[in-house]
């Protein structure tokens, strides 16, 4: 590193319109100077979910002035960024086009290299904005789309250690949101209902949770949410619900982490020090973060948990993400095209519902 490397980040994947800039100095100092996200839920509640056609509508209503107001904030002149990184996949097709469009003009208008980024690999390396900490480590990834234990080897390096084998953990929340009429996206809610139940109101099950290795399960729970729900009679029962939910997913999180943790230090005898990071949507959540906290200290890892606004979709992550791959000279050029689905450990099967091999404890 012998010189300031500023990029200017983008993200449109799903419902957030986001650009940021991010510098790391000479010396490796990283500063976020700028972090602009504009969400579109007030757009997609009347619907229940994101409506693609809408979010690419308002991607393209909204991209111009969120870059501007990002680099007028950081106060750098757009001539002096060094390179442009814009998500690329995994997403919405036609939402991720939008932010590729303004990233490739961008780039090539100003004759700067320009990266196409893995949303997961900004999520993947975001706790690096904050600690310098050293590959590998262990990340969580719990959003509205993903849920996964990743060995975080370096960058463009991932194995995936576990997944879910049927709904991401933001969609089971949202989902339960959904029984109890809360208005999407539900997962916030549900934390504030959960802080006034009661977390025994309801038995609710926990599915492979003693098989097939650090790998989860959401969906079975989504049923018998529903059928709890049939019982419910006052407010105060909808409470207890969200806190029995919220209860079992900690317990689940609990006991996969611990297997998870497990299978990194097998892999990764030679390490000195073992970190353990989360980030996703989901990631937000207090009592999840509290509970995972505990894990790592019986289980010795170090944790980093970035902040809410880091966790949660961002273009920090996306900028910062592009400093690590520019610093590799992992270069992309303006012909690269948006990749729907587009998993980090490309060599991890595909792992959906009936099929999937649970005898792995
Ligand atoms: O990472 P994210 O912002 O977007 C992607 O899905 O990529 O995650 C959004 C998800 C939604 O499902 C939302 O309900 C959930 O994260 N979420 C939460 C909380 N805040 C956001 N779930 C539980 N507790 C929260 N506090
Ligand atoms: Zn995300």
């Amino acid at each position: 590193m012998n010189k300031n490397v500023i990029f200017l980040g983008i993200e449109s994947s799903c419902d957030e319109t986001a650009a940021s800039i991010v510098k790391q100095d000479k010396h490796g100092k990283v500063k976020i100077l700028s972090n602009i996200v504009s969400s579109q839920i007030k757009e997609h509640q009347p619907f229940g979910g994101v409506v693609p056609e809408l979010a690419a509508r308002s991607h393209v209503e909204k991209i111009d002035i969120i870059i501007k107001k990002a680099i007028q904030k950081s106060k750098i002149p757009i001539q002096k960024i060094t390179g442009v990184a814009t998500t690329a996949g995994p997403g919405l097709l036609v939402c991720l086009m939008v932010g590729m469009s303004a990233g490739k003009t961008i780039a090539t208008f100003l004759k700067k290299p320009f990266l196409a980024i893995n949303h997961l690999e900004g999520h993947a390396l975001s706790p690096r904005l904050i600690k310098k900490i050293k590959f590998p480590y262990l990340l969580l990834l719990i959003s509205g789309g993903h849920t996964q234990f990743l060995e975080v080897q370096g960058v463009n390096k991932y194995k995936r250690l576990g997944t879910t084998i049927d709904d991401a953990l933001g969609e089971a929340f949202d989902k339960t949101a959904k029984i109890l009429g809360i208005e999407f996206p539900g997962g916030p809610k549900i934390e504030k209902y959960a802080a006034r139940g009661n977390e025994n109101g309801f038995v609710l099950p926990k599915p492979i949770l003693h098989k097939s290795g650090c790998n989860l399960s959401f969906a079975g729970l989504k049923t018998a949410v529903l059928h709890a729900s049939k019982k419910i009679k006052n407010k105060q029962d909808k409470y207890n619900l969200a806190a029995s939910f919220q209860h079992t997913i900690n317990e689940i999180l609990k006991v996969k982490s611990k297997k998870a943790m497990q299978l990194f230090l097998e892999n990764n005898k030679q390490n000195k020090e073992n970190y353990f990071v989360i980030a996703g949507g989901v990631a937000s959540n207090k009592t999840i973060r509290k509970n995972l906290q505990e894990v790592c200290k019986s289980m010795g890892f170090k944790y980093i948990f970035p902040p809410s606004e880091l966790c949660t979709d961002n273009a920090a992550m996306i900028a910062w993400a592009g400093i690590e791959r520019y610093q590799k000279k992992l270069i992309d050029d303006v012909t690269f095209t948006a990749r729907p689905r587009w998993p980090l450990d490309e060599k991890a099967p595909f792992l959906k519902g009936a099929g999937v091999d649970h005898s792995q404890k």
